[in-house]
């Protein structure tokens, strides 16, 4: 496995791979769901590339940029075992250079929406990290989690409008056992803190109970999962969501206005002060 910290280093690798590339950005401190993605782009490439990087852009200005977990040497030993080809490993001012300019921003409600709204100025963040990232790995095929299914949405659009060169491949949220999904920042939590945060999916198993028994008032479903949310005393709701699964715009009625179209039901919940969300889609 070859590891490159510089644009330079990177640039000199890149250029000894043939064949597929498969690639998955990242932000470090991984876990099985980042693992996914690996396995994923091991069985459907010739060669795997990573990036770790825990990316300024895309955190706000009181957001958790400095606490971030961070633990390279523990990744590279599990990026190792999956038998990953080539990890780029950058430091800050090789990404964002004294002077540096230039962003990429999906315009338009998808962007706006949800995340967007709670976190101004995120997935101007994230499109253009990705971008950057897309032109210097080069991939062939890129993976993402369904986990933060707008990010998502935001990436496929950015790919489709400046006509970008790879395939973006969308896998599904791992969990724990006891269905919380796997995400770094669920170190933050402390015990009693973790137990609280199994709302946000029995929030979401909820919405697919009241569905699957024929509930189609969105904002019944939506207030259910607030009534369940807000009984938990160490959780704050940010949003609860149910949206139109392409255009993330909100839904009154499941069915009549959404005919065949996939529903996203998402959330964003404060534990302490710890920010998680979740998801899930009805097809
Ligand atoms: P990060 O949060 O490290 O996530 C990297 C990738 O892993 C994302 O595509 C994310 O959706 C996926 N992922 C996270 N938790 C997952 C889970 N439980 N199951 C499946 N996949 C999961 O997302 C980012 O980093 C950044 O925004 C990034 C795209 C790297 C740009 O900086």
């Amino acid at each position: 496995m070859q590891i490159a910290r510089t644009l330079l280093d990177l640039k000199q690798l890149r250029q000894d791979i043939a064949g597929s590339v498969g690639f998955v950005p990242t932000m470090g401190y991984l876990h099985d769901g980042h693992l996914s993605l690996v396995r994923a782009a091991r069985a459907e490439n010739d060669r795997v590339a990573v990036s770790i990087f825990v990316n300024p852009t895309q955190f706000g200005p009181h957001e958790d940029l400095d606490a971030y977990p961070r633990d390279l040497e523990r990744d590279l030993a599990l990026l190792e075992r999956e038998r990953v080809d080539l990890v780029f490993a950058p430091h800050e001012s090789q990404m964002y250079p004294e002077g540096y300019a230039t962003y990429v921003e999906v315009t338009g409600p998808l962007a706006q929406r949800l995340e967007g709204a709670s976190r101004p100025g995120h997935f101007r963040g994230v499109a253009t990290v990705v971008c950057k990232l897309f032109n210097l790995v080069q991939p062939t095929r890129a993976y993402f989690g369904q986990k933060d299914a707008q990010q998502v949405l935001v990436i496929q659009k950015m790919v489709q409008d400046l006509n970008m060169n790879v395939q973006v491949v969308v896998l599904p949220t791992l969990r724990e056992p006891d269905g919380l999904a796997m995400s770094s920042r669920n170190t933050y939590l402390q015990p009693n803190e973790r137990e609280a945060a199994l709302v946000l999916n029995r929030s979401l198993m909820k919405a697919r109970e009241m569905y699957v028994s024929g509930e189609r008032d969105a904002e019944r479903i939506r207030r259910a999962m607030r009534d369940l949310i807000e009984a938990e005393p160490l959780a704050r709701i940010d949003y609860v969501s149910v949206a139109n699964a392409t255009d993330l715009s909100e839904l009154d009625t499941i069915g009549q206005d959404a005919a065949g179209k996939r529903i996203l039901i998402s959330l964003a919940v404060r534990i302490g002060r710890t920010r998680l969300i979740d998801n899930t889609v009805i097809e």
